[in-house]
């Protein structure tokens, strides 16, 4: 049935249904008001003498309950669904006011006490007031739950998509993101800005581990499975169930194929080089390596599409008419709604009205606005008044985001579900982070058989910051937006799980520095190195080869081992071919997450290393980015030893 003739049925159904009560004495229906039921419990109506509004029957088809809604909001209430606010940034009171449609954590936007329950205690607190409005839409609230609800203390932290993708593994990504949608749901938080579905082609840039490959068929791939964890129960979609979220495929299109040096931004008070830059490749190149993520992630079910900082075709993406309208909606028929990415408009060449005027026509249908909420909602009031936006564009917009807002359920089950505050952490969910941490370890060198070792070796030297640093292992996105080093969250660290691996006769000596004195050689080295945390631009890097002090520290290490691993913990790939000769063997850990005891479990032989590299790894940096100088790689796509 198509929605023209969904509109012709539902305008019959209104009048039959005012005929019939024309019968009846003409008392209007007073709307329902809701007591704010506990949280978690589904919503009753208070029982008034005549039946609710149609679009608070949950049994109404969708689309009917769309239409009877869209009927009946004023411009105001349109334009509050569409505006997107950053919660630390607005009063319950005025979420109520305003109309607001969506709240959001930005990256460490935990509340002040960083549990499961204050962060459903402070995004009910705001729903309740969404709830108390004339209509009583409720707010969907988002964070990035990127690889796990990074910004919960004690959340279960998976590996980064790159991680991810070195195990090629579809079934487990879609386990972790059921894992994660729980996770997120216990909290509130229905709406996960996830999974990123870039297919970064420059490794230089600082939201690669972010993506899964440079492969465009396997980012494709994961990128499905993860829409489909995030949003499905048992292989089944299941978006209104309290215990599944809204998935966001990000960010559209083409963010991982900017040109070096082609981004102006600074992002504590770094220059960015790549991040918010120009993808400057042709339509074909575009279509062939960037948009199929999109394609395979609309066809797993996502509803909701954030847009990318970067620009193409001689325009930033939030003002692409074309590609957010014409392709995407039209060519791809995106039924979902496009939100935008944060405080992007304002980047629009121009002033701020002619900003939200071009980006709300190119597509855009909420706007993350972050902050000054007012001005957005004056602003596009004023366009609207002035014939610059076309209602028909509002009520678009707006039917999008309440279609999603009725798929998912939010009316009838608006507050967190902490019922799902148990599974937070659940042996269960360790147990699966445990599993890809295993699953996404790449072995690159392995002489003399010194992997797997023996957990009765008799004595092993482990070394450097990041073999007993939580925070290290999880990198970007994790309780703060850049990351953070340090035992930032609960997990298990590399050298704790070397610890519980071993046999009582092994001795284990940990030393940051590598310094273990007149101690005679270890059995066995273990030195781990790598990147510090980082997120988004400020992870841009023109040299990716280790610092000088990792370096000297790999050196160190080699004279005090009989045998030595060296573990890379990174966002990326890095120049490493002096460390490799150095090594007797080589693990890349990427950003594992808090469960390090999957490092373990491989390292002592339980399970074998199964996975293969995502990036061709580079063996200098004249030779990055790989994909375009098409040098020789150290190791090609694909490599990786069992
Ligand atoms: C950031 C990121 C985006 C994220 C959003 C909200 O700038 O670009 O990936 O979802 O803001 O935190």
């Amino acid at each position: 049935m198509t929605r023209k003739m969904l509109t012709l049925l539902t305008a019959l159904v209104t009048i039959v249904s005012l005929l019939s009560a024309c019968a009846a004495p003409t008392v209007t229906p007073p709307l329902p008001t809701f007591t704010p039921t506990s949280p978690a419990e589904t919503r009753t109506p208070v029982s008034t003498p005549t039946a609710s509004p149609l679009y608070l029957d949950p049994t109404a088809p969708i689309e009917a309950r769309v239409e009877d809604l869209l009927a009946r909001m004023t411009l105001a209430e349109k334009i509050g669904q569409m505006t997107q606010v950053e919660k630390n940034s607005i009063t319950p009171e005025d979420v109520k006011t305003y109309f607001i449609g969506s709240l959001l954590s930005g990256g460490g936007g935990s509340p002040p006490r960083n549990t499961p329950e204050s962060w459903a205690d402070m995004i009910d607190g705001f729903q309740e007031y969404a709830l108390q409005t004339r209509l009583g839409i409720p707010l969907i609230y988002g964070a990035d739950a990127v690889h796990g609800h990074g910004n919960l203390k004690g959340a279960t932290i998976f590996p980064h998509n790159i991680g991810l993708g070195a195990t090629r593994d579809p079934d487990l990504v879609e386990r972790i993101g059921r894992a994660t949608a729980i996770e997120a749901a216990a909290t509130g938080v229905y709406w996960n800005f996830a999974p990123v579905v870039a297919v970064p082609q420059d490794i230089r840039w600082g939201r690669t581990y972010e993506g899964y490959s440079q492969d465009t068929g396997l980012v494709s791939l994961l990128a499905a499975a993860y829409v489909r964890g995030l949003q499905n129960i048992g292989g089944v979609p299941a978006l209104s169930d309290p215990s599944t979220v809204l998935a966001t495929p990000k960010h559209f299109v083409g963010d991982g194929g900017t040109a070096w040096g082609s981004s102006t931004c600074i992002m504590m008070e770094h220059h960015c080089k790549l991040d918010q830059g120009v993808t400057d490749v042709d339509e074909a190149t575009l279509r062939a390596v960037h948009l199929p993520p999109y394609i395979a992630a609309i066809e797993a079910g996502a509803l909701s599409i954030m847009v990318s900082y970067s620009s193409w075709g001689g325009l930033k993406m939030h003002a692409q008419k074309y590609l957010l309208t014409d392709v995407l909606k039209g060519e791809l028929g995106f039924q979902g709604f496009l939100v935008s990415d944060w405080q992007a408009i304002d980047q629009i060449p121009g002033d701020y009205y002619s900003d939200v005027v071009t980006s709300i026509n190119a597509g855009l249908d909420m706007i993350m606005v972050p902050y000054d909420y007012k001005k957005f909602i004056r602003t596009l009031t004023a366009a609207v008044e002035a014939g610059d936006v076309p209602v028909e564009r509002i009520d678009d917009a707006v039917r999008r985001i309440l279609t999603v807002k009725f798929r998912l359920g939010l009316f009838e089950h608006p507050y967190a579900n902490r019922s799902l505050i148990s599974a937070i952490r659940s042996t269960e969910h360790l147990e699966l982070a445990r599993e890809a941490v295993r699953k996404s370890l790449v072995l690159l060198k392995n002489e003399g058989e010194t992997l797997p070792l023996s957990k009765e070796t008799a004595l092993i030297y482990v070394a450097g910051v990041g073999a007993d640093n939580i925070g290290m292992q999880c990198g970007g996105w994790t309780i703060e937006w850049q990351g953070k080093s340090g035992p930032i969250t609960p997990g298990t660290t590399i050298l704790d799980a070397i610890k519980a691996t071993v046999s009582a006769e092994t001795t284990v000596r940990y030393h940051r520095a590598g310094n273990f004195g007149e101690g005679g050689k270890a059995d066995v080295g273990i030195v781990v190195v790598g990147e510090l945390p980082y997120a988004e631009g400020v992870g841009d890097r023109e040299d990716l080869s280790l610092s000088p002090q990792d370096a000297e520290l790999v050196t160190r290490m080699r004279e005090q081992s009989e045998k030595l691993v060296v573990i890379l913990l990174s966002g990326r790939p890095m120049v490493v071919t002096e460390q490799l000769e150095q090594a007797d063997a080589f693990v890349v850990a990427w950003w594992p997450g808090t469960e390090g005891q999957g490092i373990a479990d491989v390292l002592f032989g339980a399970y074998p290393f199964t996975g293969k590299l995502p990036h061709a790894w580079p063996r200098a940096m004249e030779d990055v980015p790989l994909p375009r100088t098409g040098a020789a790689p150290l190791f090609p796509y694909g490599y990786g030893l069992d």
